[in-house]
């Protein structure tokens, strides 16, 4: 694979949460506006990717892929120009198998030709999907298109999207950037939504299928929690809690709401930069769960220099006191030889969602959550 273009989790946005198959040039033009408009940008955001429903049915005579002309009469090239233009990254999706989910032409069977028109078009980002995929091995399909893509010559962020069923964590490092450890996220806090032959999970759903594969991910390596559905109609706190819990398992922050309308208080959460600087901290360690008392779960991060990241997410129906001893705690993590060591150091703590320094260690760290709200500190 192109080593070194994910040193630390990619951040940007996919059209698939709110637009399915309803995407055309005009809204992927505006999106990138609002990256610079909005500060996204500035705060990090760079991909803007095109998930499933770009595509035109047919293959054309020569078999290649062709952009779906009513959607984007100006072609692909022409839209990742106007995206790089403005200092941002272009992504597109594709399946394994001989069919995307949506139904769209796979790559089976066309692996080297499609990567080769994906540099031609300069694509910088590609979502590779597991549907209508019988008879294939995941691993060995992955194989392919990254070698298809390293051939065609242009790097490419690889972003594996197999949902976990053959446990990509012990296979993609070598071969992706990214892959996703689950099913399709839902937008809701702890729901699991039947779709008949699959389903689709709630926020805590996914945390809690996989918070035991932590070390797999790493720089350029990232196991990826889903596209995120800030902003999508959960409350306000749960987008707060979701984005907190997305940076602190390291997770790809990858967009999934409508910029155009976003609220000032969605971008707000979405902008919020020392809440990015946990997900994009250089260690690329991903948080592990400390304890769950009185249903507030607590979960911590070991940063750089020494330094934590912790949440403590309410996820009782009413409001929660806080008072958290210090001394009564022990937070190791074990896997990377990581401690929090209160004996030997007082650590200054710091609100990240309020933006305010808290008291320090030698005191209790005592606060209000609010409803599925969450209290996020930094400790240096
Ligand atoms: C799968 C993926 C989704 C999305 C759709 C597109 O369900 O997991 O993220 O890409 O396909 O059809």
């Amino acid at each position: 694979k192109f080593e070194g273009l994910a040193p630390t989790p990619p951040l940007g946005w996919n059209s698939w949460n709110t637009f399915a198959t309803d995407i055309n040039e005009q809204l992927v033009k505006d999106i990138a506006d609002k990256f610079v408009e909005l500060g996204l940008k500035d705060a990090g955001y760079e991909y803007i990717v095109l998930d499933d429903g770009w595509m035109a049915r047919e293959r054309d005579a020569d078999g290649n892929l062709v952009a779906d002309p009513e959607k984007f009469p100006s072609g692909m090239k022409a839209l990742a120009a106007y995206i790089h233009s403005k200092g941002l990254k272009f992504g597109l999706y594709n399946c394994a198998g001989s069919e995307t989910c949506a139904g769209y032409p796979g790559s089976r069977g066309y692996e080297y030709q499609d990567a080769r028109l994906y540099a031609s078009w300069d694509v910088d980002f590609l979502k590779y999907d597991w549907c209508n995929t019988e008879k294939l091995n995941a691993e060995g399909a992955y194989i392919t298109m990254r070698d298809a893509l390293a051939k065609a010559g242009r790097p490419v962020v690889f972003s594996i999207c197999e949902w976990g069923d053959n446990e990509p964590w012990n296979w993609g490092k070598d071969i992706g950037h990214m892959w996703r450890v689950s099913g399709d996220i839902s937008n809701c806090w702890d729901c699991e939504d039947n779709h008949g032959t699959w389903s689709s999970w709630g926020v805590w759903k996914i945390i809690n299928m996989h918070e035991n594969i932590r070390s797999a991910t790493g720089p350029d390596h990232w196991n990826d929690f889903d596209m995120m559905e800030v902003g999508n109609g959960m409350t306000a706190a749960e987008d707060r809690s979701h984005f907190a819990m997305w940076s602190m398992l390291a997770s790809p922050l990858i967009m999934g709401n409508d910029l155009r309308s976003a609220t000032k208080e969605t971008i707000k959460t979405l902008t919020n930069k020392e809440v990015i600087q946990v997900n994009q901290d250089s260690l690329g360690i991903q948080g592990f769960r400390v304890s769950n008392d009185n249903n507030i779960e607590i979960w911590a991060k070991p940063l750089a220099n020494g330094s934590w990241a912790m949440t403590f997410v309410n996820m009782n129906e009413e409001p929660a006191q806080l008072s958290f001893d210090w001394s009564k705690h022990k937070i190791i993590d074990e896997e990377n030889a990581k401690k929090l060591d209160l004996q030997q150091k007082t650590y200054q703590v710091r609100d990240l969602f309020n933006h305010k320094k808290l008291k320090d260690t030698k005191h209790k760290l005592k606060a209000t959550i609010g409803v599925h709200d969450v209290l996020m500190i930094r400790l240096d």
